[in-house]
């Protein structure tokens, strides 16, 4: 069993979606995988009518920490579970880079997440330039680190991780089996560390996984699954990734 988790980002439109989630709930029943889909907050009421009573788990791409007051634009895990998610993507690179989001604010969602039931998919990476300068392994302990602050191994065991190289993501260019499986082998052993544990943590890759490559990477001990973006957006270039078998 692997995690298959589309990431949808800012895409689809309503009716597109509606279609898509129909579909998503027949092909994902046959599957040996755990499926999900992150879509974006306004399509939650649409994925909780049409995934009810299905094996499809969902949830958003972000969140804020807060449940509830004077944060114009935000939405709040209380809000999610109103609308029954499983899970909220939280520390994206795009969130990272783009809307500057620190460790810090990171970690605070993560512990609003784990209180109000809501699996956090914890996405850490380095960049094209931190990984030329071989500083990889030294930014995902940083973000892990930071982004772990204030909880206990009880609730870190909820979390699922996400490594996603922010080189990778939406570039078509995914890490190789062996640096995958190198780093998702790193994150589970340094988690190990961190709660002096040894706990078989959930890590997924993300970056570019496709049709193409799934199978050389997700036949890897460490790579509990995948977190798909430009290839979760079309049933059909999602299925065989759902269908993945070992
Ligand atoms: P990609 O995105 O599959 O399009 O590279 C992955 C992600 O950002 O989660």
């Amino acid at each position: 069993m692997k995690y298959i988790i589309g990431n949808h980002k800012m895409n689809l439109d309503y009716i597109t979606l509606k279609g898509y989630l129909k579909a998503l709930k027949k092909v994902a029943k046959n599957s040996d995988n755990k499926v999900g889909v992150c879509v974006p907050y306004v399509y939650l009421d649409l994925a909780k009518k049409v995934l009810k009573g299905s094996n499809v788990l969902y949830g958003a791409q972000n969140m804020y920490y807060k449940e509830a007051g004077a944060f114009t634009g935000e939405v709040s895990p209380k809000m999610l579970i109103d609308f029954n998610c499983d899970m909220v993507i939280l520390g994206h690179s795009e969130r990272r880079h783009i809307f500057n989001e620190t460790n810090n604010e990171i970690n605070n969602k993560v512990i609003s997440a784990l209180n109000n039931n809501l699996t956090p998919i914890l996405c850490v990476g380095e960049t094209l330039e931190e990984r030329n300068n071989k500083q990889t392994k030294k930014v995902i302990l940083a973000q892990l680190k930071q982004g772990l602050k204030n909880i206990e191994l009880e609730n870190a065991k909820k979390i699922i991780f996400a490594y996603e190289p922010v080189w990778a993501i939406g570039t078509g260019v995914s890490a190789t089996a062996l640096d995958a499986e190198t780093i998702c082998k790193y994150i589970k052993e340094q988690l190990n560390k961190l709660f002096s544990t040894e706990f078989n943590f959930v890590v997924l890759y993300g970056g570019s996984m496709s049709e193409k490559n799934v199978s050389e990477l997700l036949n890897n001990p460490s790579i509990d699954g995948g977190l798909i973006g430009g290839a979760s957006l079309t049933i059909e270039k999602f299925k065989p990734l759902i269908n993945y078998k070992n």
